[in-house]
C-alpha cells in the first residue's frame, strides 16, 4: 500500500527485495489503522526468519493482529515481507525505526505502519509523502506538540514506565485533545489494562508476550499461553 507516485526510493541492498507492496488504501492514521484489531500491540525482536510464520500463527490464534516487528535483528526485513506476502490478514509494521533509510526500507519490505522511539521531522514527512502511518516516540509535551504540530494523530510513549506511565499520560489528555498514546517500555500484562483504561490511548505494546528465549527454542505453547491471558 504504498503511495504510488514519486516519492524518491533509496536502494536496498540485493540481499532483500525489490519493493513488492504498492499501498491500496491511502492512509495515515495510525488510530484508524488500530481501531479494528485488539489494542495489544506485541513488539517483536525474532531472532530468525523461520521463527516469523509460527510466532505469527500463534499470536493471531489469540487475537493478537497487529504486530510490530523491530528493526533490531538482521532477518526483521526479509520477516515483515514474509509476513506481508504470507499472512496477509494481518497488520504488520516496522518497530525501531530511526532514520528516513530504515523507514524506506520498511516500505519496501512492505510494512503497514511504522514505529519510532524518538521524533524526527525528516522521518514524519517522508511518511506523510508515502501516506503511511507513522507512531513517532515521545517522552515530553515538546515532542508532542512536534509531532501533533507535524500532523501526528498518535505517539509513542516511550520508555512509557520511566515518562511517568498513566499518570503522565492523563495529565496530557487536557492539553492534547485528539492525540492517542500508544504507549511501551515498561508495559506488562500486570499493568497494561491500566494503560488501555485511559480514553486517550489507543493501544499498548511490548516485549512481554514474545520473550526472546522462547521465539529461540520454539516454545509457542508458551508463548501461547501469555498470550492467552491477555
Ligand atoms: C519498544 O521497543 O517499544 C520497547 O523496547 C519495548 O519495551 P519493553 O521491552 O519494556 O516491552
Amino acid at each position: 500500500m504504498h503511495g504510488t507516485t514519486s516519492a524518491p526510493r533509496i536502494r536496498v541492498p540485493a540481499l532483500f527485495f525489490k519493493p513488492f507492496f504498492r499501498r491500496t488504501a491511502v492512509t495515515i492514521s495510525f488510530q484508524e489503522l488500530a481501531s479494528n484489531s485488539k489494542p495489544i500491540v506485541p513488539v517483536i525482536a525474532l531472532p530468525t526468519l523461520e521463527s516469523a510464520l509460527p510466532l505469527a500463527d500463534t499470536l493471531s490464534s489469540c487475537g493478537f493482529t497487529m504486530l510490530e516487528i523491530t528493526l533490531r535483528t538482521d532477518c526483521a526485513l526479509d520477516a515483515i515481507n514474509q509476513l506481508r506476502q504470507q499472512r496477509p490478514e494481518l497488520i504488520i509494521g516496522a518497530g525501531t525505526v530511526k532514520n528516513s533509510q530504515q523507514l524506506q526500507q520498511a516500505l519496501d519490505a512492505g510494512a503497514q505502519f511504522i514505529v519510532s522511539p524518538g521524533t524526527d521531522s525528516d522521518m514524519i514527512t517522508q511518511a506523510r509523502a508515502q501516506q503511511v502511518a507513522l507512531v513517532p516516540g515521545v517522552m515530553t509535551p515538546s515532542e508532542i506538540m512536534q509531532a501533533a504540530n507535524l500532523g501526528m494523530d498518535t505517539v509513542k510513549l516511550f520508555p512509557a514506565a520511566l515518562a511517568g506511565g498513566t499518570e503522565f499520560i492523563s495529565a496530557m489528555a487536557a492539553v492534547f485533545q485528539g492525540v492517542k498514546f500508544f504507549p511501551t517500555g515498561g508495559v506488562s500484562e500486570d499493568n497494561v489494562n491500566q494503560y488501555l483504561a485511559l480514553p486517550n490511548v489507543i493501544c499498548a505494546g511490548g516485549t512481554w508476550l514474545t520473550p526472546t528465549s522462547l521465539i529461540s527454542r520454539g516454545d509457542w505453547n508458551k508463548i501461547h499461553e501469555i498470550a492467552q491471558r491477555c
